[in-house]
């Protein structure tokens, strides 16, 4: 059996400036008496996702904010599988959505990245399968180069129009397997006891916590 490095109660920082990510990452380490603090409330720099896999991005972003901390982190790299699009957007999810949306720079659009998707999936014809997962690697690394990683996954289907306001990213044209619902139009703490990111999460937990406080 695997030996995984224990995680004490303390300081933790989330490796990412999503801010829908730390919303959902702080419930889930709520029970555990965790502190979190986000990079973005550090100003710590966000490395650049140079990675081809789930994995490597989500250890670039654990390493670089335990290194600029001095402290834990623990980094989310997720995105969305559609199967008759072979896999796409994958590990090219968030790139999906990149927009010049503000005045002054570019921002994420997601209702576009959306529509990306839909107009791919369309164009496949009226039949075409619609399944699709969202996966979740978080990734724990501590200062001294240690690391955990972890992969959770939800798998659904695609809806069109887009449905709900609660969520982010592509929660609002995600239904998951069993539900009549969107993630978007889903109590937020439905979500998390299904949602990849809780999958991932469960797995965290079992390998590294004792037990919640
Ligand atoms: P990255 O992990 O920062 O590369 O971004 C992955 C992208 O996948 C996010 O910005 C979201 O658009 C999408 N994504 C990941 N998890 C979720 C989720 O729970 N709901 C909706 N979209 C998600």
């Amino acid at each position: 059996m695997t030996e995984h490095r224990k995680l004490s109660p303390g300081k933790l920082i989330i490796a990412s400036h999503n801010q829908g990510k730390v919303r959902e990452i702080r419930a889930l380490l709520a029970p555990f008496g965790i502190e979190p603090v986000s990079a973005s409330e550090l100003n710590l720099p966000e490395p650049e996702e140079t990675g081809t896999t789930f994995a490597e991005n989500a250890l670039l972003k654990a390493h670089a904010s335990a290194q600029g901390a001095d402290c834990v982190a623990l980094a989310d790299d997720s995105g969305l599988y559609v199967a008759a699009l072979n896999g796409a957007p994958g590990v090219y999810t968030a790139d999906w959505a990149e927009a010049d949306i503000y005045e002054g720079g570019p921002g994420r659009d997601w209702y576009m990245a959306m529509g990306k998707v839909e107009g791919k999936l369309s164009e496949l014809g009226p039949d075409t399968d619609r399944s699709a997962y969202f996966t979740c690697t978080l990734a724990l690394a501590w200062p001294d180069g240690h690391a955990e990683l972890f992969e959770g996954r939800v798998h659904g289907n695609l809806v069109w129009p887009p449905r709900g306001t609660m969520g982010f990213g592509y929660d609002p044209v995600f239904q998951p397997v069993g539900f009549e619902k969107t993630f978007a139009e889903l109590d937020p703490q439905q979500k998390h006891d299904i949602s990849h990111r809780a999958d991932a999460f469960d797995k965290l937990v079992k390998a590294c916590f004792d037990q919640p406080v």
